[in-house]
């Protein structure tokens, strides 16, 4: 087992759900998880009052949040009760939402179930829901006071939803760490087997990533901008199309590839080594929307300022920039090469 620390949040890699006691405290605890996930942990769901959400990017939003509060008072929840999610990235993302607001925040913590929430969602402090069609649009800073991240978890994840994972990976990979790359390479086989050392490996990695991007800027006020890495694309692709997210973060990673290449940033091999490991990982990389519609969700996206959008680029693997591009010229680009979906 290895622990990470990230501003008072304890990141525990490879430690076994059913030694959750050890980091639960005496008061009050409160689990809330999704119908599935309430199926694979149904011992420790009888053992705690038990809140259900519906599952789905579509139930992220404050209709789940007041559903969340309304069964805390039913509970008679106080500040002394403890909030434990159990579950994916959207489990993950409204718990701590919901727990940081009820009675002006509850303590809380994770049991990560998704290859997405332990390398991604579940670490950095970032939760909230999606309202009127705009992703993560409402939301706080808050972290969690542990999180679990156990590799057993990921047998019984649906495998589209394991392979979903990779891609927030991948994105940590050409981010910070050739050598990262390299080693998925290396063991893309063993990875979709499953294989918990080597799980183990990729998410230890990806999130340390992450972790050092989070402590020098919690609130995205510069270096953690680059976690957007694929992200612009990919919340407009997740709009408008059955894509889940780490599928749509897939096709933004190719799309933040081609945009770098057409600038001069990047080499057309290093996009290709981009492209060929997503599809060795059974990982879309293309899209078939129209760039309207596209173009139409990035204007609205909330990280635009003014009439420019910040777009992370890589410019080699292992290394990204952010550059902020008028829309206009965004949009001229993706008129040039009929070829390219989205540029
Ligand atoms: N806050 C952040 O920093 C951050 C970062 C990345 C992604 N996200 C968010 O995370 C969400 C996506 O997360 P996700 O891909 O985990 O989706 P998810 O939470 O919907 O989980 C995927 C599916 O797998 C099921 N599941 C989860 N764990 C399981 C397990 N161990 N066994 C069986 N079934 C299981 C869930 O019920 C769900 O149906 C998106 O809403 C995205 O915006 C947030
Ligand atoms: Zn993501």
């Amino acid at each position: 087992m290895k622990e990470i620390s990230l501003h008072g949040s304890r990141i525990l890699i490879g430690e076994a759900v059913a030694n959750i006691h050890k980091y639960l405290p005496s008061s009050h605890v409160v689990i809330i998880t999704d119908g599935n996930v309430r199926k694979c942990y149904s011992e420790l769901c009888n053992v705690f009052p038990t809140i259900e959400i519906e599952t789905g990017e579509q139930h992220k939003t404050l209709n789940t949040i007041s559903y969340i509060a309304s069964e805390l008072v039913h509970l008679e929840a106080d500040r002394q009760t403890f909030i434990l999610g159990i579950g994916g990235g959207i489990v993950c993302d409204v718990v701590g939402f919901a727990a940081s607001i009820f009675m002006r925040g509850l303590p809380f913590g994770f049991v990560s179930t998704s290859l997405l929430s332990q390398v991604d969602a579940s670490v950095g402090g970032k939760n909230g829901v999606n309202y009127k069609g705009y992703k993560n649009m409402l939301g706080v800073f808050a972290q969690p006071q542990f999180v679990i991240c156990d590799p057993q978890s990921m047998a019984t994840l649906p495998q589209k939803e394991f392979a979903a994972g990779f891609a927030e990976i991948v994105k940590a990979a050409m981010l910070a760490s050739a050598s990262l790359f390299g080693y998925i390479e290396n063991n893309v086989e063993k990875a979709l087997q499953k294989d918990p050392q080597t799980l183990e490996h990729l998410v230890y990695e990806a999130v340390k990533i992450k972790a050092d991007i989070v402590a020098v800027d919690e609130r995205e006020q510069g270096e953690r901008r680059k976690l957007n890495l694929g992200h612009t694309f990919a919340h407009a692709i997740e709009k408008n199309t059955p894509l889940t997210h780490g599928e749509a973060v897939s096709v933004g990673l190719c799309k933040a590839a081609q945009l770098a290449v057409m600038l001069g940033l990047m080499s057309a091999k290093e996009q290709k080594r981009v492209e060929n490991i997503l599809q060795r990982l059974t990982l879309p990389t293309a899209v078939d929307i129209p760039n309207s519609a596209l173009c139409d969700a990035m204007r609205k996206d909330k990280k635009k300022s003014g009439t420019n959008i910040h777009v992370v680029l890589p410019i080699t693997i292992g290394h990204c920039e952010v550059r902020e591009i008028a829309i206009a010229a965004l949009n001229y680009l993706m008129s040039v090469d009929k070829t390219v979906v989205i540029l």
